[in-house]
């Protein structure tokens, strides 16, 4: 019997971006499958209704289990109700409204559209030029209002923030348990700063394919450790790689 393993990968320019790779990497996956080796789980920072448009465009084999929001909601088969005790993890101290008063006193910040917002994630866009000088503010200015929430920046325009518990990393360990599978047998696979979250969480083998955004690359040149792998190929190329390098897949 083959050990089985839980992969869960960021989607935008981590899984999808190359199709050619991304078709590639699904036959191996579905092999994998066969065998009862895989279980296979998305983390995303699309809303669901997002993440079903890219899902028409893309070859996107149908997940075990599906993480939208920037870890903030977790599906499973098809349903469309977030995981209820996930939510109830994430809704302690968490204090939406006063987030939002908070940020309406930073001019830079626009608030992203209404269908990226959501229940425990609120979503601005931010330019890089400004990022560095706003947001140690922003985080101080959360912090003395008492507000337990994290503040994450991706691909140099995206601004999310989030309850404590709510993000990528901790939410692929809730799935660990869930799915009764040990960190060692656990890989995530990433491109961007809402993916840092998987890398910083714990013993999970972790993938940075090879496109990542600096935000991503300074912070693993940083802090670079034996059970996380930089890969040389981009996008899906650079998870198949990874899995063959963790021993994964053959
Ligand atoms: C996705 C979401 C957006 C979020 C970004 C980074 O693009 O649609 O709301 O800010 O990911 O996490
Ligand atoms: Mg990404």
């Amino acid at each position: 019997m083959v050990a089985k393993f839980l992969l869960i990968t960021d989607l935008d320019n981590t899984l999808v971006g190359d199709r050619h790779a991304l078709e590639q990497l699904n036959q191996a996956l579905m092999k994998a499958r066969q065998s009862q080796a895989l279980l296979l789980v998305y983390s995303t920072g699309r809303s669901l209704a997002s993440y079903k448009r890219l899902r028409a465009k893309e070859p996107l084999l149908v997940p075990d289990a599906l993480v939208t929001s920037v870890g903030t909601e977790i599906y499973y088969g098809g349903s469309t109700t977030p995981d209820p005790d996930w939510s109830a993890k994430l809704d302690q101290g968490w204090q939406r409204d006063d987030v939002l008063s908070i940020t309406a006193h930073f001019n830079d910040l626009v608030l992203q559209p209404e269908a990226d917002q959501g229940p425990y994630k609120v979503s601005f866009y931010l330019s890089s030029t400004l990022a560095t000088d706003l947001l140690p503010r922003l985080e101080v200015a959360l912090h003395i209002r008492g507000l337990d929430v994290q503040v994450v920046y991706s691909g140099g325009k995206d601004l999310d923030i989030l309850p404590l518990q709510g993000n990528k990393g901790h939410a692929m360990q809730f799935l660990g348990h869930q799915f009764q599978v040990s960190p060692e047998q656990t890989v995530a696979c990433g491109d961007s700063g809402n993916d840092q979250s998987f890398f910083r969480a714990g013993q999970e083998r972790g993938i940075i394919v090879g496109n990542a955004r600096p935000e991503l690359l300074t912070w693993y040149q940083e802090s670079a450790a034996d059970h996380h792998y930089l890969a040389k190929a981009n996008c899906a190329g650079g998870i198949l790689e990874g899995l063959r390098h963790f021993g994964f897949l053959a």
